[in-house]
């Protein structure tokens, strides 16, 4: 995980759009924005059953997998949103970004990998994008609906 401000600069929004400002993992618990590494599925588990999530859903974003669909899909996930409930999603494979709104409006771009779990608040305005590589495909683990 490495989370920095965005540069927000034109251009396509799977380029870096590194600002050079590094925010911490300091700076992002204090929007709430939890990063866990789990490598083992066991511990992604535990994580969904102490937080009591009840929906568990799989998602592969991937030209190959998405076909036509994936240049509209990308572009949907990248429209900036929010949710009632927090937000768990736990990277299976390939990279992408996660950018959430801080305090100020800023967006934090935080770089997300296999085997990177990331929670948002509740309410926090998000959004999320596939990096240069589109070629792997990313997969998600949607735990959603506090119980
Ligand atoms: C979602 C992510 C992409 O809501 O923010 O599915
Ligand atoms: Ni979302």
């Amino acid at each position: 995980m490495k989370a920095y401000f965005y540069d927000n600069e034109p251009g396509d929004q799977r380029q870096d759009h590194d600002s050079g400002r590094p925010a911490d993992a300091g700076y992002l618990s204090k929007l709430g924005v939890l990063y866990h590494h789990c490598p083992s599925l066991s511990q992604v588990d535990a994580l969904a059953a102490k937080r009591s999530y009840r929906n568990r859903d799989e998602i592969v974003v991937s030209p190959e997998r998405m076909g036509d669909a994936y240049e509209e899909k990308v572009k949907m996930f990248f429209n900036e949103h929010l949710h009632e409930d927090e937000e768990i999603r736990y990277i299976l494979d390939g990279e992408g970004f996660f950018d959430v709104r801080d305090e100020s409006d800023e967006w934090v771009r935080i770089r997300v990998e296999k085997d990177d779990l990331i929670i948002l608040p509740a309410g926090i305005y998000h959004r999320f994008t596939t990096d240069r590589n589109n070629v792997s495909a990313i997969d998600f683990i949607q735990c959603e609906k506090l119980g």
